[in-house]
């Protein structure tokens, strides 16, 4: 027989925190190996329980949630989004705007289904969260990668934007705060963003899942309350702020001159209703959890639990010899650098498969977010404090085995 094979849109299409490397610390368990999983910011496995009344609500409702909602959503959880746009300083949003989806995720494709030809651009940030890569690929269009720069607290750089816009360019992806680079983007930056967007008549995406998820004191800005023109689709959710990733709940908002995006919506709207509408008991957790106590921020004021474990993570990986890292102010994650004069890395999926095997501690590796070197990976600190100092003692120690190595090589 013929050899059937997949289609060539999925050719740009990363995702190896569910990639290979999961395979492999499968494999290790199924041989009865422990594995410590720092690569995927899932919460629950971790003990961040989803807030009591969302679930309770959600059990109330269940006799309720049997049939279809109207494509775009059940009404008290749009009107409970609307609320919290309004509260951002969204300017002009209602009820039609508002799409609920399974995850942000389900209405990130939805989006760049709606307005990718074959061959258009969308800037995507590198590092990204790779599912905006693979939404533009599987679109039809291409993924172009502007700079994130380390350098400047993983800014987006300005210049690097400019400097990738073509005649085929339709949209710029803004991940804020970012997944995995924990940087949480100044309003002058952002505001530098929608200036490009305007002058280029570009849609904006904003990927705020982890608005809620902030860590000494900083403040989110939502990028569509910096301007009323800039067409702009925000993404949210409950599965960060509300330990929810398994409700599969989440929402988009188009903000700014709906008139001149008329087309677009239509597209949007007929991709909605051919999707019948979501999964209608998530849609139950929205109000219950937008209009409820906000549990998070126990979770990341000092000494609460997420800012204890992004403290104590930055410092241990910090600590160890060659390894530099910005520190996160917002989101799960950071994305140290490991010097190349110290661990030169040829090929870093095949590092970090060599670090899984020897520490039995799962890490992924910066080319699987886009970034085009071999000298990052990602650290989820979702795990406890004990969990924490194992897994990054023995990495400490794999590092150190591989410097001397490296060291008597040269
Ligand atoms: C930046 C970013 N956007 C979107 C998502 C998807 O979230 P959801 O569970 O709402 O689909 C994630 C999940 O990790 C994320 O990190």
């Amino acid at each position: 027989m013929k050899p059937i094979r997949k289609s060539a849109k999925l050719n740009n299409v990363l995702y190896d925190v569910r990639g290979p490397i999961v395979d492999a610390a499968k494999q290790m368990e199924d041989e009865g190996q422990k594995i410590i999983k720092l690569n995927i910011g899932n919460l629950a496995p971790f003990g961040f329980d989803a807030p009591e009344e969302i679930q309770q609500d959600m059990i109330r409702n269940l006799p309720n949630s049997a049939g279809y909602s109207d494509s775009k959503g059940i009404f008290a959880a749009r009107k409970a989004v609307m609320h919290y746009s309004q509260q951002q300083g969204v300017a002009g949003v209602t009820l039609d705007d508002i799409y609920l989806g399974n995850g942000a995720s389900d209405l990130i494709t939805m989006a760049t289904n709606a307005l990718l030809d074959d061959g258009d651009e969308l800037l995507v940030p590198a590092p990204d969260y790779p599912l905006w890569t693979a939404a533009a690929s599987l679109s039809g269009g291409r993924p172009v990668h502007y700079l994130c720069d380390e350098d400047n607290g993983w800014m987006p750089s300005l210049t690097d934007i400019r400097a990738k816009i073509t005649p085929r360019t339709r949209g710029i992806v803004v991940i804020n705060p970012n997944n995995p680079t924990g940087a949480l983007y100044s309003d002058e930056l952002l505001k530098g963003i929608v200036q490009i967007a305007r002058e280029h008549n570009l849609v904006l995406f904003a990927d705020e899942v982890y608005d809620k998820v902030l860590y000494d004191g900083v403040k989110h800005t939502a990028m569509a309350s910096l301007s009323t023109d800039v067409v702009t689709l925000t993404f949210n959710s409950l599965s960060k702020a509300y330990r929810s990733c398994g409700y599969r709940a989440g929402w988009m908002v188009i903000s700014g001159d709906k008139t001149a995006a008329r087309d677009y919506i239509e597209g949007i709207n007929m991709l909605a209703n051919i999707k019948l509408g979501s999964n209608v008991p998530g849609q139950w957790a929205i109000q219950t959890a937008l209009g409820g106590y906000q549990s998070i921020n126990d979770l990341v004021k000092p000494g609460g639990r997420l800012c204890r474990q992004r403290d104590l993570a930055y410092e241990l990986i910090t600590a160890i010899p060659g390894v530099t890292c910005v520190k996160p102010q917002a989101a799960l994650y950071m994305f140290p650098r490991l010097d190349p004069e110290m661990y030169p890395i040829a090929d870093d999926r095949q590092f970090f498969m060599e670090v899984l095997r020897a520490t039995r501690v799962m890490l992924v590796q910066g080319s699987g977010f886009n970034y085009p070197d071999n000298q990052h990976f990602r650290i989820v600190f979702l795990p406890h404090e004990d969990d924490l100092r194992e897994a990054i003692g023995r990495l400490a120690g794999f590092l150190a085995a591989y410097r001397q190595r490296h060291a008597k090589a040269a």
